[in-house]
């Protein structure tokens, strides 16, 4: 689940860090531009407030909690999160983590990952910025971290490009990720379902090949786990393990 057609219109500029966009460019690039102004208001005031407090919602849910735990557990040196969202992994960061540079488009998500941030003694940076266009240099952190962005991602493929572009040699890209099933049937509705679902729920795919996805921008994948969690099928198939940079 996550913001709905953000476009990666951000260039590499340090200057976003922290910064970042103000929020009505955000808004310029969540809201689609044939709307008219009162749809085009819902729509903002959906995305700005509403989705991010359905996002939080959703990501408290106690059955991600061991995921969180071990996925995070794995995390060493300065670490980049994809898509932090309102902050659900920052209290189970330790050492060997120095530090944590957490990503995210939303503005007021960032300002409940910051909240929540208040919570740990891990240095913690914001960055407002798309994954998709990542500001920061090649090479240059040594653990990447995404848990349930990978499907809210409009461009999943350019956005884990650019994780491995950041990501040193022989540094670790660690996942948890829900996506396509292996049962035709579950399948089918995960395909018939996406359309929909993904207008309400911040650009969602039920459908996404999460492991060719990671292969396909030149990860090798280390470790790999899948299954169902409970839930509706056709939301709750994970994958979760680690990759490196091929
Ligand atoms: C379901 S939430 C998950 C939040 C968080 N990772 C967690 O596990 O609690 C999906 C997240 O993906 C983020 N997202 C959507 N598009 C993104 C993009 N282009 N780049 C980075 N993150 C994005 C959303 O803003 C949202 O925070």
């Amino acid at each position: 689940m996550g913001i709905a057609s953000l476009h990666p219109s951000y260039a590499l500029n340090p200057k976003r860090i922290e910064r970042g966009l103000g929020r009505a460019n955000y808004r310029q690039m969540a809201v689609p531009s044939h709307l008219n102004n009162s749809q085009e208001r819902t729509m903002g005031f959906y995305n700005d407030i509403i989705l991010p407090r359905l996002c939080d919602l959703a990501m408290r849910n106690k059955q991600l909690l061991p995921f969180r735990e071990r996925v995070i557990g794995a995390a060493e040196g300065r670490v980049l999160e994809i898509g932090v969202g309102s902050g659900r992994n920052l209290p189970f960061y330790r050492a060997p983590v120095r530090e944590v540079m957490a990503l995210e488009p939303a503005p007021r998500l960032i300002m409940m990952a910051r909240r929540a941030s208040r919570a740990t003694s891990m240095p913690i940076s914001f960055i407002e910025a798309s994954a998709e266009a990542i500001p920061l240099d090649q090479h240059s952190v040594d653990t990447i971290v995404t848990t349930l962005t990978l499907c809210s991602i409009p461009h999943a493929d350019v956005a884990l490009a650019d994780m491995r572009r950041v990501l040193r040699p022989g540094g670790k890209l660690l996942f948890v990720e829900h996506g396509l099933a292996p049962d035709e049937a579950v399948r089918w509705w995960q395909h018939r379902l996406t359309p929909v679902w993904r207008r309400f729920s911040g650009g969602c795919h039920l459908n996404r090949p999460i492991r060719s996805l990671i292969e396909g921008a030149g990860f090798s994948i280390d470790r790999i786990e899948t299954g169902y969690i409970p839930g509706p099928k056709p939301m709750t198939f994970m994958y979760e393990g680690n990759a490196r940079p091929k």
